[in-house]
């Protein structure tokens, strides 16, 4: 039996770890145990909670309880609580998710102590080491001794920073061995997308009509931080709700910036427009909003990413992104936070017809190639 740790902590590593935790028990459970590790880094019911009851994932075995605060502060503690359990649990692999404080924690804890880390979402990059996801991820694929790049261009990424294509089994964190493997929330799109359309009532709640309305998040440091550029964006929204309704769950990093003094104006303005904003939905909420979006304007990578998924234009809130191939197709358009560039983006979208959404995500089957690379290739299980 293989024993895997995963760590999760913010709101997409949740659902990111529906997929590898459902192809565990519908698959490989005779072959894999999980043992699940909550950072804590996310917290509420509505950014954490609600997602196990709704996606059928396994609770957690352990939780650090860690909480927000600067990133030395939060990565530090996440880190000395995985160490512990890293040393009690023994496991053959660590898993660990995408770019945030809690994969940056696994991969230092786990590194020292010789545990090879599986990295899911290995290879992305955005080239702008200002961002705190982008030191986390190359970090992380650094000391990683399995990699699975979800798309090409994350899988040339690897190459083109001297990981060799050669390496043959055993693999060590000296010569990884790194996958082209589609992505898993393309999996977890597919699957839950068929519940989300008998199980996801928001559209009714919120008196919103398929093809009607925009559904928009903001959550980047980058925009909610910088005075200007949150005004630029938000004055942008407002702009396009005059013809357009708008619907906003509003991260609660958001919530807090546009809830301080200095913004007191624009939050007013934002509510008396039609901008609906609302507390964080559920993934089936989500997968319905999104599917159903005339388009979608954001600032997220998983969301940028499901309106691909779901056939939607998309307005990037970013002057980059990691998922290049939905821009190269012509569906999205990075804008960052300038306001002309959105309204541009917004009118040239409204004028032109559907667009084309090849297939680059893989096959919907990425978690169960991941779970049978890692069975092939583990030095010490007893299989
Ligand atoms: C984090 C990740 C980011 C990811 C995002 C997903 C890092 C560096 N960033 O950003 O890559 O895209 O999660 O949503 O790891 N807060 C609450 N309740 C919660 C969680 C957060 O109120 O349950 C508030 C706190 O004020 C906190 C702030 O949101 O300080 C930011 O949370 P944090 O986890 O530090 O970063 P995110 O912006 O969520
Ligand atoms: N999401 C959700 N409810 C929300 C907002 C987002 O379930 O109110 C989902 C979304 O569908 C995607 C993931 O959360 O799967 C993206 O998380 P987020 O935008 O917080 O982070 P990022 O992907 O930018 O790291």
């Amino acid at each position: 039996m293989i024993k895997v740790l995963t760590i999760i902590g913010a709101r997409p590593q949740i659902i990111k770890a529906a997929a590898i935790s459902r192809a565990i028990k519908n698959k490989f459970v005779d072959k894999i145990k999980e043992i699940i590790v909550h950072t804590g880094q996310h917290y509420d019911k509505n950014m954490s909670e609600v997602f196990f009851e709704e996606l059928g994932i396994p609770r957690p075995d352990y939780n650090l309880n860690v909480g927000s605060g600067k990133h030395g502060k939060q990565t530090a503690k996440m880190i000395e609580g995985i160490e512990e359990l890293l040393l009690k649990e023994k496991p053959n692999y660590i898993i660990l998710y995408g770019d945030t404080n809690s994969t940056l924690a696994g991969a230092v804890a786990a590194s020292k102590l010789n545990i090879p880390i599986v990295h899911i979402e290995a290879g992305l990059r955005s080239f702008n080491r200002k961002m705190p996801e982008e030191v986390n991820r190359v970090v992380c694929d650094h000391l990683s001794t399995l990699l699975f790049s979800p798309t090409v261009t994350g899988y040339k990424n690897l190459m083109n920073e001297g990981l060799n294509e050669m390496n043959k089994s055993p693999f060590t964190p000296e010569q990884p061995g790194y996958f082209h493997c589609g992505d898993i929330m393309y999996d977890n799109s597919l699957y839950f997308s068929e519940l989300a359309k008998n199980k996801s009532k928001i559209l009714e709640d919120n008196g919103l009509i398929s093809k009607e309305y925009i559904l928009s998040t903001i959550h980047r440091d980058h925009n909610t931080d910088i005075y200007d550029n949150l005004r630029s964006i938000f004055n942008a929204l407002i702009e396009i709700s005059k013809t357009n309704k708008i619907i906003l769950p509003l991260h609660p990093r958001t919530k807090k910036v546009l809830e301080q003094m200095k913004h007191k104006e624009l939050f007013e303005r934002i509510k008396e427009n039609n901008i609906l904003l609302i507390p964080p939905v559920s993934f089936l909420d989500m997968i319905s909003l999104e599917k159903n979006a005339l388009m979608v304007i954001t600032d997220s990578g998983g969301v940028q990413k499901e309106a691909y998924f779901f056939k939607n234009p998309c307005i990037i809130l970013r002057p980059e992104t990691e998922w290049v191939e939905i821009v190269d197709t012509g569906n999205a358009f990075l804008c960052g936070a300038d306001y002309n560039e959105i309204l541009n983006a917004f009118n040239f979208i409204i004028n032109s017809g559907a667009g084309d959404y090849p297939k680059i995500f893989g096959d919907g089957k990425a978690a169960e190639f991941i779970l049978k690379t890692l069975i092939n290739n583990c030095p010490e299980a007893v299989l």
